[in-house]
């Protein structure tokens, strides 16, 4: 993470692989998705897979910290045609989750988080709140090549997603699995919540 801080432009190695982007349209599509929170963009690889997927006058509210991307993220949207479906905001996603809270920009039918894993359960807090009855909650990175298994891990990511699970596991509002995936970007996989109770 602190070499792609200090690049000059971000690495598209960390995106999701085809494949899942893929899969994430096909979600999209399969609950009829109208509006998609997306935590982390990058260069906006993610973000182009969903708005691809929704119906005229759907929605993605995509959230970055780095201005850098989001500059890249902003370029990649307008070459896709994508810039009035996407809106995009900058800054520490736990400083903009309570504004798109108190803008009432949700809720949203999906909720993807792929931005720093550690705070990964605080994003779930709030995709608890920025959700309705049948939203999808979906978590990448959840798999790393196995690591998560390994109770003794000492990687700062792994812990937060073994937090995570823990607090997935517990929350009887959603119904939940992890899928893992394989593909040219290697051994990973996503959690897939669906909110079933308020
Ligand atoms: N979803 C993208 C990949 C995102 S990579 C895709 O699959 O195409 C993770 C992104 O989260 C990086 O761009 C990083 O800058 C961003 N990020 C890291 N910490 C963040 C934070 N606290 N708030 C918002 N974005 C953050
Ligand atoms: C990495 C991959 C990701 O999908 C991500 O969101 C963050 C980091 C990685 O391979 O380091
Ligand atoms: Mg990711």
């Amino acid at each position: 993470m602190r070499a792609l801080m200090s690049a000059p432009l971000p690495s598209p190695s960390i995106s999701v692989a085809p494949n899942q982007g893929k899969l994430l349209y096909m979600l999209a599509r399969m609950i009829g998705a109208r509006s998609v929170l997306e935590i982390g963009t990058l260069g906006a690889y993610s973000t182009i897979w969903f708005a691809r997927a929704l119906p005229t006058g759907g929605r993605v509210i995509t959230l970055e910290a780095e201005a850098k991307h989001g500059e890249v993220a902003r370029r990649n949207l307008a070459r896709a045609g994508l810039s009035s479906v996407v809106d995009l905001r900058l800054g520490l996603a736990l400083e903009t989750l309570p504004k798109v809270a108190a803008e009432k920009l949700g809720p949203f039918d999906i909720i993807f988080i792929d931005a720093d894993k550690a705070n990964t359960t605080a994003y779930f807090e709030w995709a608890l709140k920025l959700s309705h009855i049948g939203s999808l909650i979906i978590v990448d990175n959840v798999v790393r090549d196995g690591a998560v298994a390994d109770p003794k891990t000492a990687d700062a990511s792994v812990k937060g997603m073994r937090r995570f699970f823990d607090r997935l596991a517990a929350e009887r509002r959603v119904e939940a699995t992890a899928i893992q995936t394989v593909g040219s970007k290697g051994y990973d996989g996503f959690a897939i919540a669906r909110v079933i109770a308020d």
